[in-house]
């Protein structure tokens, strides 16, 4: 009898054999009296039950699953959509932040700017690659992107309509993603968990420079801190809605958390992050547009008003103030450096 068992072999070469290529093809050598079946042999014997249980032990065990390994395709499809989403909001976030690099008020400003909005990019090609490990091509999730078939974060819809808008989304946006992305570091897919480490260190920098920032103007004149109070009106509920829908119509949430993509719910995040700021909000000296924000002396915790969900929707909906705007300008990047690409590609063809 010629078979394999899977379950009994370590989890690396399990995984190997699914890829079909890394061990050989087991064929029969019909020497008995049983029928020939050598033709359902021709592939290597694969026990889904045996993997699945290796998968969800991988998983309960708190170790990463890796590319070679074998995934069940709704661990795969919801990772790929995760990442590649992640991965354009981090692209087209260079957007709002890119306008004021012509425009920043000193060389040293310019200069910070600058490194961030670089750091941004890096961040996305990061994360396109982490989705090309699991079988994405880049360039069709780019086209995806452009196309609407895929979302992207919707605070990078929002104009950044003076240079205080550049300081409250270093404190506030890269604030709301640091709370988002630390728990991701530990995500159980290994690829974008190591992503997230490097991501996670850059973006404490993107925090402290936009803090450094708001405290600088609000060391300034009278305008300057109308400028920070008026931005900090503009972005505080739309980074409060950076967290997703309540948990109540969140549905793919709970599937995400027990595969360890998540380890954390939407709702708990954005309190997380509300804690975490209503104190930076004082100490900087500006008011958060909540009359209905207080401290909880029970628990420690701040509450917080209704965040106008219908906006959200709109916003992810392809109906932000800047929707239209980002995404033509991501299909005119693409189109008009067409030719790089082009020319990368028939470079490394040449030397490969
Ligand atoms: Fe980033
Ligand atoms: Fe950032």
């Amino acid at each position: 009898m010629v078979g394999v068992v899977i379950g009994a072999l370590p989890p690396s070469l399990c995984a190997a054999s699914l890829c079909g290529t890394l061990l050989p093809t087991v064929r029969s050598v019909n020497t008995s009296e049983e029928p020939d079946v050598r033709a359902s042999l021709d592939r290597p014997a694969v026990d889904e039950t045996a993997l699945q249980e290796q998968f969800d032990a991988t998983i309960a065990a708190g170790h990463r699953i890796e590319p070679r390994d074998w995934m069940p395709e709704g661990y795969r499809k919801t990772l790929i959509r995760q990442i590649a989403q992640h991965a354009h909001s981090e692209i087209i976030g260079m957007q709002p932040e890119g306008d004021w690099l012509l425009a920043a008020p000193s060389l040293r400003r310019k200069a910070i700017l600058l490194a961030k909005v670089q750091d941004e990019a890096g961040h996305g090609l990061y994360l396109y690659s982490a989705a090309e490990t699991l079988g994405a091509d880049r360039a069709d999730l780019t086209d995806k992107l452009i196309e609407g078939r895929q979302k992207y974060s919707s605070i990078f819809t929002y104009p950044t309509l003076t240079y205080a808008d550049v300081g409250v989304i270093g404190w506030l946006v890269d604030g709301a993603a640091i709370c988002n992305q630390v728990p991701l570091c530990r995500s159980s897919f290994g690829p974008y968990a190591r992503a997230m480490i490097r991501v996670c260190k850059e973006e404490s920098f993107h925090q402290r420079q936009g803090y450094e920032l708001l405290m600088t103007m609000m060391r300034g004149t009278d305008e300057q801190r109308a400028m920070v109070q008026d931005a900090v009106d503009r972005w505080w509920w739309p980074s409060l809605m950076m967290f997703g829908p309540p948990d109540t119509d969140s549905p793919n949430s709970a599937q995400s958390m027990a595969w360890g993509i998540k380890r954390h719910s939407n709702d708990e995040l954005r309190q997380r992050f509300v804690d975490m700021t209503v104190p930076q909000a004082e100490f900087l000296g500006v008011t958060l547009p909540d009359p209905e924000l207080s401290l909880d002396a029970a628990t420690g915790r701040y509450r917080f008003g209704a965040i106008d969900w219908d906006e959200l929707t709109r916003v992810i909906s392809g109906g932000g103030p800047c929707s239209v705007e980002r995404t033509a300008r991501r299909r005119a990047a693409r189109d008009d450096n067409a030719w790089v690409t082009e020319a990368a590609t028939e470079y490394a063809r040449k030397h490969s």
